[in-house]
């Protein structure tokens, strides 16, 4: 698509001294966009020529003013206008009409993707529930915002990776082995194994602590699971099928997949090399029985490699990864979506990973991408015994609340059943995108499942119903019967300008790590459209009218529904 933000700063370059780059880098879209398309900062000159940014604005806007008049090039620029210290340039938006028109002509359902021809590689580890342990609400919060940022990278054109790290690895699984050994006859574990293994656990846990001789052979138990006895490695085989037999039914109603499941067990046999390098690299240090890498010089705490007894830790466990995937996926970025509890272990661990060797072009693409708590109205996540809430029994409330919605609404309705899990699932997930990422978050049904708040059931609503107006009409226009001249009500055009911005939305999320800006764009994008609808009759008398409304429409529904998808959000036909 051409770019009009090129075009604006090929006309500042004309009149100032900056370079094109920093220019670009600048260029902002304004809060108010009747003020403009795009804004450039005056303030950033206001050193250099000595002048107030409003004065320079003024300059400026002048200048260029009389450039496009006298050259008349660049024609897609319609006014500047200098306000408060910025200089707001307003597009043609019959250009960017016809651009959005031809780039979706050639694109179709995959506006907004791009191919690219040396694209980088991006590793995203994100999900990692722990085996025998509940999957919890946090869980659910990486594997959706890990999900979307895998989606939209790939969209993008980045060779994406997607890794669950599972927690499948760790002394805690010699102390479930002996709870196992003693008691395991006393517990349905195939029935509902995390439940019963977390009593299991709590029961060995308290006999730990009284009698030192179970903790012995609790160590021992992890000893021979490392060395590979087949009795241990048997039982914890059997914890790893059943946890992830459970966490599979979550995964399937979410729709979540990932390229690789090497979990922290894959890493038992390379953390030697880690060992070594870090010997090798003169970082470790003994401390009190443990050996530690020292990072007082960074100002945090010493990140614990092996522990007194002898064990690796799940610091160790994330270098051994981040040499792996160094080596096979060759990354450029890797991100990794925890809650911000573990910001230190993550500064930690990238600190320590400086020792390792490696090309600092891994050592500078390691990237935590924090996210904040989820939160009930009445405080903290749990269920009225205090107990976790199972994710499973979340997400089939989110489906039956929402079919009850839909059978009020819409009785008639069919596939009831389908459409309820579409809504209800898709309201779940967008609630958890809808705000910055590192914001904790209010799990309020009420809020998430309004049709009409900023809701993924409201986006869902809107495409819905500009499926609808498709399928009345009962075809979609050819772009050359399109004549965008037609679009010139105020509503059209802002559509057009929201649609225009699609790819750099996208664009932006993945330069945050942010799908937040995604979901507000497609309620902006809603809710803009829902003008639309209200204001202009779609389906009218004069055919070329209705022609390029419908294919507004026909474009609104297929951003709607991919930016939802990309989310991680199916739309139903109806609701
Ligand atoms: N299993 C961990 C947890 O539940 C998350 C793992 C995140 N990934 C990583 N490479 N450390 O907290």
């Amino acid at each position: 698509m051409k770019d009009f933000k090129q075009i604006i700063a090929e006309e500042i370059v004309k009149v100032t001294d900056i370079e094109k780059g920093k220019i670009l880098e600048n260029l902002e879209v304004p809060k108010d966009p009747s003020n403009g398309d795009y804004a450039f900062p005056c303030f950033l000159l206001a050193k250099e020529l000595k002048k107030a940014p409003a004065m320079i604005a003024n300059d400026l806007q002048v200048k260029i003013l009389e450039n496009l008049k006298t050259n008349n090039e660049n024609t897609e620029i319609a006014n500047v206008i200098a306000i408060n210290g910025f200089l707001n340039f307003k597009l043609n938006k019959q250009k960017i009409a016809e651009e959005v028109i031809k780039k979706f002509d050639e694109q179709k359902e995959n506006f907004g993707s791009q191919k690219q021809e040396n694209p980088k590689n991006i590793v995203i580890d994100y999900s990692a529930p722990n085996i025998a342990k509940p999957f919890h609400i946090g869980h659910l919060r990486s594997t959706v915002i890990g999900g979307a940022l895998y989606n939209i990278y790939k969209y993008l054109g980045y060779n994406t990776v997607g890794i669950n790290h599972l927690g499948d690895y760790g002394t805690q699984f010699g102390k479930l082995i002996e709870g196992y050994k003693r008691w395991g006859t006393e517990y349905d574990i195939d029935e509902n194994p995390i439940d019963q293994l977390t009593k299991i656990y709590i029961r060995i846990n308290n006999l730990c602590k009284e009698d030192e001789n179970v903790l012995n052979a609790c160590r021992d138990n992890f000893k021979k699971l490392e060395d590979g006895d087949s009795y241990c490695v048997e039982i914890w085989h059997k914890f790893i099928d059943l946890s992830l037999k459970e966490f599979n039914k979550v995964y399937e109603i979410l729709g979540s997949k990932f390229d690789s499941w090497n979990g922290e067990s894959f890493y038992s046999d390379k953390m030697h090399e880690v060992i070594e390098l870090l010997e090798k690299s003169g970082k470790l240090e003994e401390s009190e029985g443990a050996k530690v890498v020292n990072l007082e010089e960074k100002d945090i705490p010493p990140c614990l490699i092996i522990k007194s007894n002898g064990s690796t830790t799940y610091a160790t466990r994330d270098l051994a990864a981040i040499l792996f995937r160094a080596r096979t996926y060759d990354f450029d970025k890797a991100l990794y979506v925890t809650s911000y509890e573990q910001a230190l272990h993550f500064k930690q661990v990238f600190e320590t990973a400086k020792y390792l060797g490696l090309d600092e072009k891994y050592t500078k693409g390691l990237k935590h991408v924090p996210f904040g708590m989820v939160l009930s109205k009445e405080g903290k996540m749990s269920t009225r015994e205090g107990k976790i809430i199972k994710l499973e029994n979340l997400l089939n409330e989110a489906i039956s609340k929402s079919k009850a919605i839909i059978e009020e609404k819409n009785p008639s309705l069919e596939n009831k059943e389908e459409v309820a899990k579409k809504v209800g699932v898709g309201a779940v997930i967008f609630n958890d995108l809808s705000n910055s990422r590192i914001k904790d978050e209010i799990f309020d049904w009420d809020t998430m499942l309004n049709f009409n708040g900023e809701t993924g059931p409201y986006v869902q609503y809107i495409c819905v119903r500009a499926k609808s107006v498709l399928e009345k009409a009962g075809y979609i226009p050819e772009t050359t019967t399109v004549d965008s001249s037609k679009l010139n009500d105020e509503d059209s055009k802002k559509i057009i300008s929201i649609l225009y911005t699609f790819n750099q939305t996208l664009q932006n999320v993945t330069e945050k790590e942010e799908p937040s800006i995604l979901a507000r764009y497609l309620i902006n994008l809603a809710e803009q459209f829902s003008s639309f609808y209200n204001n202009c009759h779609i389906l009218c008398e004069d055919k070329q009218l209705q022609d390029a409304r419908l294919y507004l429409t026909y474009m609104v529904k297929v951003v709607l529904e991919k930016g939802l998808n990309l989310l991680g959000i199916q739309v139903p036909d109806k609701m």
